[in-house]
């Protein structure tokens, strides 16, 4: 930490400044937390090795995970990326929007080469969030920028869980308020015949399918598996696949400092309860501390409250979050495999 800045600088997105304070720090190679529609994000600029070599350190993020690059446009993500006929179709969709799309790295690449990881593929999204496809705009360059918290960590979706989560690490902070969605964005990897579901998010998988016109292959899961190569590799097997394919989706993630049970139909004695819907566990009212992340029982409600419910749980002091089920259809199923990183084993 810097001693002489323990505190980042924290300047409201309606502020006639920020635009440009922003843009100074991105073009000067710093590190900028904002808002995106679905998660908080740390930007910087994509092209700046020493930017993004800082952006890898201040999230102590291993250097075997790529990031993903929000660009202002359509035509600024075909410079980075090769699109074919699928990922336009999407991209026509679904951009500006919570949707990620894996594909070739366009050669000879702008990119500094940490970004991706020493990969042949990029992860690329033109965001809904206006203030970040203005600043990649302006900045005339791809922004890099993972989820605002500190590696293996719950997502920030408000500029106060930004500064929990990073303190001086990062200078400046645009709050936007609330994130929007509230999970990141769906992952879709377009970088073989088969495409792939990456990582379940704020667009519906059933929505991908509908304009593709195929169904989604689950990248994680996928029973072929790469040896070492990149992701285009497909000969090794198990979970070595799945890391090959989508790194960053180690089963333990999202990780708080409290136990997570799924599913529960009753609140043990010592827990706290993350409820959903009108139908409450037994138990509810031994609760330490309960939030429910949708009393109707909306999936988009309720990923819009996820993040914040699981910190303000843990800094309950409870031992263990007691989770209600969860329906495992649109949005939920995104929320569902959060909460199981999150319950995941640590060691
Ligand atoms: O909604 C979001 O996607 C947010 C906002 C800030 O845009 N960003 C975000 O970034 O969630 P991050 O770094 O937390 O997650 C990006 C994921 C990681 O799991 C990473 O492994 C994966 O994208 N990824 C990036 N490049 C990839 C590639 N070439 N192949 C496969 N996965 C890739
Ligand atoms: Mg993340």
């Amino acid at each position: 930490m810097n001693e002489s800045a323990p505190h980042p600088r924290l300047v409201p997105i309606d502020d006639p400044e920020a635009r440009a304070s922003a843009l100074a720090l991105l073009a000067a190679g710093e590190l900028v937390a904002l808002p995106t529609e679905t998660v908080y994000g740390l930007a910087c600029d994509a092209t700046n090795a020493e930017a993004v070599a800082r952006l890898f350190a201040a999230k102590g993020r291993p250097a075997t995970n790529p990031l993903i690059c929000h660009l202002a446009e359509l035509e600024a993500a075909r410079r980075v990326g090769v699109l074919d006929a699928r990922a336009e179709r999407l991209a026509a969709a679904f951009w500006p929007g919570p949707l990620t799309l894996v594909v070739p790295k366009r050669e000879p690449s702008p990119l500094a080469p940490a970004v991706t990881a020493g990969r042949n593929t990029v992860a690329l999204r033109v965001p809904d969030a206006a203030f970040l496809r203005a600043l990649a705009r302006d900045l005339g360059r791809p922004i890099a920028a993972p989820s605002a918290n500190r590696s293996g960590r719950v997502s920030a979706t408000t500029a106060a869980a930004v500064v929990a989560e990073l303190g001086a690490r990062v200078p400046l902070v645009v709050d936007g308020g609330p994130a929007r969605i509230g999970i990141e964005s769906t992952i879709v990897g377009l970088f073989d015949a088969t495409p792939r579901l990456l990582r379940p998010g704020g667009l519906p998988a059933e929505a991908i399918e509908a304009v593709l016109g195929e169904p989604l292959a689950a990248g994680e899961d996928a029973p072929e598996v790469a040896a070492d190569g990149g992701p285009n590799d497909a000969t090794g097997t198990g979970p070595a696949r799945a890391a090959q394919l989508s790194p960053g989706r180690l089963a333990s993630h999202y990780a708080p400092r409290a136990r997570l049970r799924l599913d529960v139909r009753d609140v043990r004695p010592g827990e706290a309860l993350l409820a959903f819907g009108p139908r409450l566990p037994e138990g509810t009212e031994n609760a330490v501390a309960r939030i429910n992340l949708s009393p109707a029982g909306d999936l988009a409600e309720a990923a819009a409250a996820l993040f914040e419910a699981l910190r303000t749980l843990d800094a309950s002091g409870a031992e263990a979050i007691a989770v209600a089920p969860i329906p495992a259809t649109g949005l939920g199923i995104a929320i569902r495999d959060r909460l199981t990183r999150a319950a995941a084993p640590r060691g």
